[in-house]
């Protein structure tokens, strides 16, 4: 992944009013705003440390991944997200480097655009998010 930065590492909670009791005075900062991404099934909070964010995200239907993985495997870390210039460009050099993705076109994310890659490789879920410019 040609990224720039980490924008954003996101922990799957059950309860974000209970997440945000514990995560906002462990970091010391208060959460942004809650944002629907219907997309994805969930509500989610930003936490902004320097030039990155913990995105809490809690599912709000159960059929949405989220909700199957808190079923399989618990609270803890769902994803990292890279912040990168030109998502299609990304997505079209990994696909040609053989680099399993989840989402072959950007789709509309809450800050901008964002596709999934297959955590089969890394053992953890990727994002890439390319921000509204
Ligand atoms: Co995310």
């Amino acid at each position: 992944v040609s990224a720039d930065r980490v924008d954003h590492t996101a922990i799957a909670v059950r309860d974000l009013d209970e997440a945000l009791a514990r995560f906002e005075p462990l970091l010391g900062v208060t959460a942004g705003e809650r944002v629907l991404i219907p997309d994805q099934g969930v509500v989610a909070v930003f936490l902004r440390l320097g030039d990155t964010q913990i995105e809490l995200i809690q599912p709000v239907d159960g059929g949405s991944g989220v909700a199957r993985f808190l079923d399989r495997r618990g609270e803890g870390l769902h994803h990292v997200a890279f912040e990168v210039d030109d998502l299609k460009a990304e997505l079209a050099r990994l696909e040609e480097s053989g680099v399993e993705l989840i989402d072959r076109e950007p789709r509309r994310g809450s800050h901008g655009q964002v596709a999934f890659l297959h955590p089969r490789p890394t053992g953890v879920l990727i994002e890439l998010v390319e921000h509204d410019h």
